[in-house]
């Protein structure tokens, strides 16, 4: 059950003194160590008084980075609409504290404009995305997807073009590989408007990363940001002793399902909550801690359904450290 919150927030203020914050790729722009998505658990189905104080938990806790997408829902648009409606509460005055992203790349509309990376389809749906959060500007806007069809050079012009046109601070691109990570930086670089930031799925049970994609973000010059860094969950202990009926995997979810809840999966989980427990942390904060690990990596970026998890989540940033001998049993763990 959600308490209801107090009508007036006052963020904490001891706010920055905990966080840790690292520069994005070669830009002058810091993002936390943890960054919150929404994902899962701000659409409309879901409970306003819920969302609003995972947020305000986020900011007391100094995570200054929400992010979002022109289609989370569900419906789609309505996690931008609630937002916004919590910007109105209770973030509008502290607006110059937040980096708010957005993306578009996925269907969105019906008709030849609705999806992928036309410069039709990018302007017009940041247009809707900041109608929908009642912002003048977005701080990062996203490429959500590479678009096979649509030259690349229109794509990242549309970026450029956003950038110029004042609505976006900062561009990027998500889910791009290593090979149209170069690319698209180079085009960037020569329209005079840098790529911040790639989003990319990551995590210890997803590490695609790893081939190519984290050399090429250094030699670019390009910040990561991981999401799923707790594989939607399954990097946590919440299905440890069962499936709980409010959880991902029991919920409508077309992304995780209660069939990935395997004893092989168990048998794994298990092993990573001892090496977590060892460590002082919980499952979820070595996870996140693992991801982190990494030079190239800018933020992780989790997303939560109660603000136990933020607080949990937010935690992670006092114990980011790996012995050798802990990473090496964790491989252990993974390879099997
Ligand atoms: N660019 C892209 O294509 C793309 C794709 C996917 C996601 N994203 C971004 O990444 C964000 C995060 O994705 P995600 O939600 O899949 O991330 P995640 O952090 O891997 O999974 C979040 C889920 O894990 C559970 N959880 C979180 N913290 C926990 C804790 N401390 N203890 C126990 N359980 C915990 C919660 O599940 P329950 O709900 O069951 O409590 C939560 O909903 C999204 O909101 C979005 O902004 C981007």
């Amino acid at each position: 059950m959600t308490l209801p919150v107090d009508p007036y927030y006052l963020p904490a203020d001891n706010r920055y003194n905990v966080m840790a914050f690292k520069y994005t790729g070669r830009s002058g722009l810091k993002l936390p160590a943890i960054s919150l998505g929404l994902w899962h658990n701000f659409g409309g189905v879901d409970t306003l008084e819920n969302m609003r104080a995972m947020l305000r938990r986020a900011f007391d806790l100094g995570i200054t980075h929400f992010d979002l997408a022109n289609n989370y829902g569900p419906p789609p648009g309505s996690a931008e609409e609630n937002f916004g409606r919590i910007l109105d509460k209770d973030f509008r005055s502290f607006r110059s504290e937040l980096i708010i992203s957005t993306k578009a790349g996925y269907y969105m509309w019906p008709g030849p404009y609705g999806e992928w990376g036309s410069r039709k389809y990018l302007v017009a749906s940041l247009d809707q995305s900041l109608k929908r959060m009642g912002l003048d500007y977005v701080d990062i806007f996203y490429h959500h997807r590479p678009d096979p069809d649509t030259p690349l050079e229109e794509t990242m012009a549309a970026l450029d073009h956003i950038v110029r046109q004042g609505k976006a601070l900062y561009v990027g691109i998500s889910n791009y590989n290593a090979e149209q990570t170069r690319e698209a930086a180079r085009i960037l670089r020569e329209l005079g408007t840098p790529c911040l930031i790639n989003q990319v799925r990551y995590s210890m049970f997803d590490r695609w990363v790893e081939d190519a994609l984290l050399d090429a973000a250094a030699s670019e010059g390009v910040g990561l940001i991981f999401f799923s860094p707790l594989a939607q969950g399954l990097l946590t202990d919440r299905y440890l002793d069962g499936i709980p009926a409010d959880s991902r995997a029991a919920r409508p979810s077309a992304f995780l399902k209660e069939e990935q809840i395997t004893e092989a999966y168990l048998s794994k989980a298990r092993r990573l909550n001892a090496i977590a427990q060892n460590r002082g942390q919980t499952l979820a904060q070595m996870a996140l801690a693992w991801v982190l690990r990494h030079p190239a990596s800018t933020s992780a970026l989790i997303g939560t359904s109660s603000v136990k998890q933020v607080e949990n989540n937010a935690a992670t940033v006092a114990n980011l450290a790996f012995a050798g001998d802990e990473l090496q049993a964790i491989e252990t763990i993974l390879s099997e």
